[in-house]
């Protein structure tokens, strides 16, 4: 149905605009209306105040999201577009950017649409707008929220310079599947790395106010378990227990909703039979009534029409209808709250309370937003044009991607570079290809603009010989014509760099893969340089834990670098010649074997632990059932030595906190950085418990031969727990603390929580 809308003349604008004015005392500037005052309160008001001048439609357009489309044949729709815009048929759009292009959208909407409600503009942003940052796997290896905060701080400083107010960021979804390509988008497998970084990264983006003009609104997603999809298929089922919700999945948002996020996307799964953009339980009454959740909640691509799909609504009507009361506020891009709520509601099948209330969330974000106050306050073409690529920018690039790159083996010290070297074969098509330095999701990234591993190789040593051979075409190319020459250039070289992995397009969204062995001939390729007898160095790039094996038993250095972002050539060159000294861990279990998924490390213990001497015991007869590096694992060029754990008393009460502390000893010859990791066991609880869960970590320098105490503080916080009431609990007894610079070298100590009467 095709909704027909009148214009009102400008005298009801004018009165309209005159009665708000008077009625909050506003101000102008720039001649655009200024509410006055920023409480709850005077927001409500204000919010109420545009209510309820808004007919029913004006009201669905605001519920309503298109996309913008930027190709030379898509003018007709470009122009249908402005068109509803002023008939207050659009109340936001996503996959816009650039301040000409927003500037005459949020024009057509305030001055020519009839209540002047200004568009909001998202895109998505996920590591970086212009300057692009390491993908979120990788910088969640850095074990540095900061460094998630000052990315995310910089993206929205680039985006809101380029005219947007609204980013599809964080995604806070944790999997335990590398399989799913969208592992790459989050922190990883554990819920309290990914918290951490979940919230660094909102208030990286929203900053201290949300209508300064250089912070955006952050849109926490997948609302919930999208990485529990089953086969690591995208957009596929998840069949999880409410414990896995509680313990696993829904934490990072919880996270961030304390950290005052300001929306929530739902996401393409179903849950035990209800699809998320249905599921009032989980949106309504979880997000919003237990956790008090008072932001907005927008759909995904096209969630709202494939309820039709998922066989849970007979038609369209019925879509929206059951999306908009799980909580689902806008709609976007499936055309269906604007073009079937009105009659649902004429028809009494939908009530209008439920649309007005999503009608003030979106209000109130435009008003946080700082756009009733002035809605052009983002579209500066100057500050455009400063601030975009800006070499202050680059530089943190390049240094929170160094801080991404786990050194995953180094024999013999092979690594950093001998600064004395003379020639050097880099090998690999990845070494020149921007693109996927870049890393999927890359925003308004150029391939061009990113500096690639043979660049930043050849910057580094300006005095080596450098030869280059591509050695594969592609990463999942079967082509073997390349290897002859690969191999004459290492035989020429005194070492030789070896890039394989996976392009960037083989992660992300719909980039799932069955296996996780290095794509197409690349292990062939490694096999036939290693023959060369040269010293070989892989560099990685890739999207997801990789079974390299063969890489592991026979290549004496390997380092992950991910795929790190618009510096990504220096970072990787500044490891390799040893200017920077690697200390990223893995925030993700490799396997050996994608047989092995899932694999994670805060898994339960079972009845049957594995037990490689016992045969009725859980574990594979054709492969071991440890991982290839476990979670929390990064080699550095120096060693540290853990010593003296202490805790300052073995019993604690539940208002009481318990220090923990440990000694960590540099015992190499360079200075380093390294991540100290606590976890804590509960060793028996009403329900059971993981073998072990991440409760706290510290990323610290130590200059060789310098040592450091370094403190935790345990509270009744860390211990708990779901019961089999699903209530948050602690229960006394014995837990164990295990502290270490990764998931399985820790020491050990134990501590008993004691009831209080
Ligand atoms: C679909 C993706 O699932 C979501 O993460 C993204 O924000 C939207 N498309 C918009 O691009």
């Amino acid at each position: 149905m095709n909704i027909q809308f009148t214009r009102q003349p400008s005298l009801f604008r004018l009165l309209f605009v005159f009665a708000v004015f008077t009625f909050f005392n506003l101000t102008t500037v720039s001649g655009q209306l200024v509410p006055n005052g920023s409480s709850n309160a005077k927001i409500g008001s204000f919010v109420d105040s545009i209510l309820v001048k808004m007919t029913l439609e004006e009201k669905l357009g605001q519920l309503n999201q298109y996309r913008w489309v930027w190709g030379e044949n898509e003018e007709p729709i470009r122009q249908q577009y402005r068109e509803y815009i002023k008939e207050g048929k659009i109340g936001s759009f996503l996959g816009i950017f650039g301040v000409e292009s927003t500037r005459e959208l949020q024009r057509i909407a305030v001055e020519e649409s009839r209540l002047g409600i200004p568009l909001l503009l998202a895109f998505d942003v996920i590591h970086g707008f212009r300057t692009i940052f390491p993908v979120p796997l990788a910088e969640s290896a850095s074990w540095e929220p900061a460094n998630a905060e000052k990315s995310a701080r910089i993206a929205a400083i680039e985006a809101a310079a380029s005219g947007l107010h609204w980013t599809f960021a964080p995604m806070v979804d944790i999997t335990h599947d590398p399989r799913w390509g969208r592992i790459i988008e989050g922190a990883g497998e554990d819920p309290y790395l990914g918290s951490q970084m979940a919230a660094a990264r909102v208030r990286g983006f929203q900053g201290q106010d949300l209508a300064a003009s250089n912070t955006v609104l952050a849109c926490a997603k997948h609302f919930v378990a999208y990485g529990a999809a089953e086969g690591g298929r995208d957009y596929n089922t998840a069949d999880i227990s409410e414990r896995s919700l509680r313990e696993i999945y829904l934490p990072p948002f919880q996270s961030v909703i304390n950290s005052d996020v300001a929306t929530v996307m739902a996401s393409f799964n179903e849950i035990g039979g209800v699809p998320m953009h249905a599921n009032g339980w989980l949106i309504n009454d979880v997000m919003r009534r237990e956790w008090g959740f008072n932001g907005l909640v927008i759909s995904d691509f096209t969630g709202v029409m494939e309820l039709l799909h998922h066989g849970i609504a007979a038609d369209s009507t019925q879509a929206g209808i059951n999306a908009i009361s799980a909580g689902v506020d806008i709609d976007m891009v499936s055309n269906i709250y604007l073009t079937k709520l009105k009659q649902a509601i004429e028809k009494k099948e939908l009530p209008i309370a439920i649309v007005d209330e999503a009608v003030r969330r979106v209000l109130k974000l435009k008003y946080r937003a700082g756009l009733f106050e002035d809605p052009y306050r983002y579209q500066d073409t100057n500050r455009e044009k400063q601030l975009l690529l800006h070499s202050d920018h680059l530089k943190a690039s390049r240094e929170v991607a160094r801080q991404s790159i786990v050194l995953l083996k180094n024999e013999n010290q092979i690594l950093p570079l001998n600064n004395n070297i003379q020639s050097i074969a880099v090998i690999g098509a990845l070494a020149t290809d921007g693109r996927s330095s870049l890393g999927s999701w890359h925003g308004a990234g150029r391939s061009e603009e990113a500096i690639t591993v043979l660049q930043g190789i050849r910057d580094a040593l300006p005095g080596c010989a450098i030869k280059f051979a591509e050695g594969y075409t592609t990463p999942q190319s079967q082509d073997k014509t390349r290897f002859a020459k690969a191999v004459e250039i290492a035989q020429q070289s005194e070492a030789v760099i070896l890039v394989l992995g996976e392009s960037g397009a083989m992660s992300g969204e719909a980039s799932n893969r069955s296996t996780l062995d290095l794509p197409g001939v690349q292990q062939d390729l490694a096999q036939e340089i290693h023959k060369t007898g040269k010293p070989l160095v892989v560099v990685l790039m890739n999207g997801r834990p990789l079974s390299i094996n063969w890489l592991d038993q026979n290549v004496p250095a390997i380092l992950e670098t991910w795929f790190l972002g618009s510096q990504m050539g220096h970072a990787v060159a500044d490891v390799l010649v040893g200017h920077y000294n690697p200390g990223g861990k893995l925030p993700v279990t490799f396997p050996r074997s994608v047989g092995q998924i899932p694999i994670y490390y805060n898994h339960k213990n079972t009845g049957r632990p594995p037990d490689k001497d016992i045969v009725w015991t859980s574990k594979y007869i054709d492969i071991d059932w440890t991982p290839l590096y476990p979670f929390g694992y990064g080699l550095s060029y120096t060693t540290f030595a853990y010593k003296n754990l202490n805790l300052n008393k073995n019993q604690m009460v539940k208002t009481d906190t318990l220090d923990v502390s440990v000694e960590v000893h540099n015992t190499g010859k360079v200075d380093g950085d390294e991540v100290v990791q606590l976890y804590i066991q509960d060793e028996v609880g009403s329900v059971t418990r993981p073998v072990k869960q991440l409760r706290n970590f510290k990323r610290i320098h130590l200059r060789a031969g310098e040592m450091k105490r370094v403190s935790f503080k345990i509270s009744a916080e860390d211990l708990q727990f779901y019961n089999i009431a699903m209530k948050n609990v602690v229960e006394p007894g014995f837990f164990k603390v295990y502290v270490g610079g990764n998931s399985v070298d820790l020491l050990e100590k134990r501590f008993e929580l004691v009831a209080t009467k």
